[in-house]
């Protein structure tokens, strides 16, 4: 069975707002996005996911969507859109867009028609809820940006239901016509040609029957965020919420080699279950264990082991090192282990997804309070949780605002853009640009390292080092890479005695490699094995 596109290719997410601006309003757009595209191609990724490009009062800047089918006018329009989709395409892109199902703006013609009355047709496209007996919200549950996740209506005199902001009212999926329009929605940019979507919290979308109380959190401290006072068991992860995937995923599946991919945080074996239960679920659960696990050789190789041994039959698997939400892999592990990092992204059995900007190795970004423009920082000020800092412009060149807009950016540049940004990396051959650029191209060149199987390696003495096998038909690969700051000497399984360096984080010795291998600190070496007839 040959793979899907979406299985043996490499996904990298790009944030519209900063990715490149065409009409000098500060803000990324469409046309920016289709101009350079020649700088994803050089890379060697296969599939753009853009986060929302629809119509917006932004107050989440865009998961708070006003209108499913459409653009918003700071992005461009429509056609601009097919014109991005068919510049993609023509240079073997795919497209994958963010559909934002469990929530809409508040400014939504749905949610205003639903908040004009009682009586209203759509009335229960919402949660809408009578306050406590004794006065106050519903119930106890915490919106994920903290405070209640109850809006007061006053109008109607009852609350709706917001997990997000107040200005993201959660949809009713337990209405069958609020199923019907979402899946419009889906249809309706399928046959515009996209390749795929993200979903945002799709373990979000069904709350238990009744609304219950959440339970309290034992481990919460004060400064984790208000949220976490909370377990959101009767919230999230609903087991009513696999069928509605599983339309989903009916509905991509009968356009044809399109990929669903769920945003779901939740504890392995309970994520895996989003590959289906009974029928289909999306295609690939994000799994983002390397952005929370500690950067230690042995937690990883424990984090793959379980990971790999819960996937089910048929379940392919997925790897997350950034995203809009986390902090940057540079700034959690470091620039020299940033580099390790990505070797072990773009080797790991899976699809891995890439954040716009860590293949320069964007660090994290300071944003002065007054230029704080994200509400969750907004929200619960200093406990770190914004994240204005890993959505800054991307930096382009030497130019002016780094080539990002000839107006004033709307969150500022990373203080070294002058130097890191694409232009000055692809002139260095030691670049976090040009190590991506040559992990993807040897990805390409060897399907054993994006199809093929995956064996942990016994790490023996060196305990810092991560090693593992991948295989597929004659071609094996040995991949060893060393999170700690110590050389570390490897014993090399039989097989891959005499190997040769095919590629090294670091820049290259002409090392001969016997039975064992001598990684540098923070070093990540691919080993092909010498031919033998
Ligand atoms: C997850 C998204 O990634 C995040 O950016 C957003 O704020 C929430 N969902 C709400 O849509
Ligand atoms: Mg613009």
């Amino acid at each position: 069975m040959s793979a899907a596109w979406w299985q043996g290719g490499v996904v990298y997410q790009v944030y519209p707002r900063s990715f490149q601006d065409s009409d000098g309003d500060g803000i990324g757009d469409l046309r920016g996005i289709e101009s350079r595209l020649e700088h994803l191609v050089s890379l060697g990724i296969d599939a753009i996911w853009i986060s929302p490009i629809y119509p917006s009062p932004m107050a989440d800047f865009g998961y708070d969507v006003a209108d499913y089918c459409d653009v918003d006018p700071r992005f461009g329009t429509l056609s601009d859109f097919d014109s991005l989709l068919a510049a993609a395409h023509s240079r073997g892109l795919k497209i994958i867009l963010d559909f934002v199902p469990n929530h809409s703006s508040s400014q939504h013609p749905w949610f205003l028609e639903s908040k004009r009355a009682r009586t209203s047709a759509k009335r229960d496209w919402y949660v809408w809820r009578d306050a406590a007996s004794g006065g106050g919200p519903p119930n106890n549950w915490i919106s994920d940006f903290g405070g209640s996740a109850w809006e007061w209506d006053e109008t109607t005199g009852q609350y709706y239901l917001h997990a997000f902001l107040k200005e993201q009212p959660d949809l009713n999926w337990r209405n069958p016509a609020v199923q019907q329009a979402m899946y419009d929605a889906l249809r309706f940019w399928f046959a515009r040609g996209v390749d795929g979507f993200r979903i945002d919290v799709l373990w979000h979308l069904i709350k238990a029957e009744g609304l219950p109380d959440n339970p309290p959190n034992p481990a919460y401290r004060p400064g984790m965020g208000e949220m976490h006072r909370v377990l959101q068991l009767h919230s999230t992860d609903q087991p009513e919420v696999h069928a509605i995937a599983g339309e989903m995923r009916r509905i991509a599946d009968g356009f044809g080699d399109r990929v669903l991919i769920g945003e779901i945080y939740l504890p392995v074996e309970r994520l895996v279950r989003y590959y289906g239960v009974e029928t289909l679920g999306v295609h690939l659960p994000f799994n983002f264990q390397l952005v929370d696990a500690p950067w230690n050789a042995r937690a990883l190789a424990a984090v793959i082991a379980e990971y790999e041994a819960a996937l089910p039959c048929g379940g392919w698997p997925n790897w997350v090192l950034g995203n809009h939400d986390r902090p940057r892999v540079a700034e959690r592990v470091g620039e020299a282990q940033a580099r390790v990092a990505a070797m072990l992204l773009l080797t790991l059995r899976g699809t891995p997804t890439l954040y716009y900007g860590d293949e320069l190795g964007l660090g994290r970004v300071e944003i002065p309070s007054a230029r704080v423009q994200d509400p969750r920082e907004l929200r619960e000020p200093g406990l770190g949780l914004g994240r204005d800092p890993v959505r800054t412009p991307m930096p382009w060149d030497a130019s002016a605002n780094a080539g990002f807009t000839t107006g004033a950016p709307w969150l500022p540049l990373n203080g070294d853009w002058a130097e890191r940004n694409v232009a000055s990396e692809a002139r260095d051959a030691r670049s976090m640009l040009v190590l991506h650029r040559q992990l993807l191209a040897l990805r390409r060149a060897h399907p054993a390292l994006s199809v093929g199987d995956l064996t942990l390696l016994e790490p023996g003495d060196a305990t810092d080092v991560l090693a593992y096998e991948r295989r597929h038909g004659d071609q094996r690969l040995l991949v060893a890479l060393n999170l700690g700051a110590m050389p570390q000497s490897v014993a090399l399984p039989g097989w891959a005695h005499g190997s040769k360096v095919l590629l090294s984080t670091l820049e290259a010795e002409v090392a001969s490699i016997g039975e064992s291998l001598l990684l540098r600190p923070a070093e990540g070496i691919v080993l092909a094995p010498p031919c033998r007839p």
